[in-house]
């Protein structure tokens, strides 16, 4: 900890990692260090609808000033990434669905962001006219995703649910992402943060229904 606090240029990224330790990890407070389950998830929770906002942030600004109606019937719209994870649809899908199945979903979905995060931040300024705010939310979700993934896995680590499989889908919109063909290009930026506000929203539901569970013994709305 004292080290980073030295280091000046690496320093936001180095406080940034050593944050996010801390953060699931370990509470300074509490004699054991360790942090509570019912800690763990408040905490990915706050994380988790942050970054939902900020998706649907982005998603937002792009429906203002990028997205053309012709697309509708010119184009057709491309399965999101993460379609073949299996996640439960509605309210009382996701409320039978063991602990363990929704947190393989999340972890499996959060982890098959990471990627085509990184180009979703590299694309925005190719978008002519695009705000401050959208790079520096597309950033902070790039951010926030990962640190969810250290937060769950710590979860993990305390649930006992072993992830056999490394296997996570990947994103094939890349070169479309990066063409010289403005529409293509414009098309599958409206797809990927199409695609990015629903699953930080699916996210973000399956583990404020996992907090309830753990948290508030069921007693609660399912969606706060
Ligand atoms: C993620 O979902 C895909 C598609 O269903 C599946 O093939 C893969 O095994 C899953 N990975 C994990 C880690 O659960
Ligand atoms: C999970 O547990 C392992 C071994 O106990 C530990 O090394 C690792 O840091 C833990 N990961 C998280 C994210 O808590």
């Amino acid at each position: 900890m004292q080290l980073t606090l030295t280091l000046p240029r690496s320093g936001m990224c180095m406080l940034l990692l050593v944050s996010t330790l801390l953060l699931w990890e370990h509470v300074a407070s509490k004699p054991s260090g360790l942090m509570s389950i019912e800690a763990l998830y408040n905490r990915v929770v706050e994380y988790s609808h942050i970054t939902y906002v900020l998706a649907a942030d982005i998603y937002r600004e792009f429906d203002l000033n990028f997205f053309k109606r012709s697309w509708f019937t010119d184009r057709t719209l491309s399965l999101c990434h993460t379609a073949s994870i299996y996640t439960p649809e509605t309210r009382q899908e996701v409320h039978d669905t063991k602990t363990e199945d929704l947190l393989k979903a999340i972890v499996n979905i959060t982890h098959s962001w990471e990627e085509p995060l990184k180009h979703l931040l590299s694309a925005v300024p190719t978008l002519q006219g695009a705000s401050d705010n959208m790079l520096k939310s597309a950033n902070a979700v790039k951010e926030r995703n990962h640190i969810l993934l250290e937060g769950i896995e710590a979860i993990l680590n305390r649930t006992q649910v072993e992830i056999e499989d490394d296997a996570y889908p990947d994103w094939s919109g890349l070169s479309d992402l990066q063409s010289s063909d403005e529409e293509t290009r414009l098309f599958e930026f409206f797809n990927l943060c199409r695609c990015l506000r629903r699953d930080t929203h699916k996210v973000d539901t399956f583990l404020k229904v996992l907090r309830c569970r753990f948290v508030y013994n069921n007693e609660c709305m399912y969606y706060q």
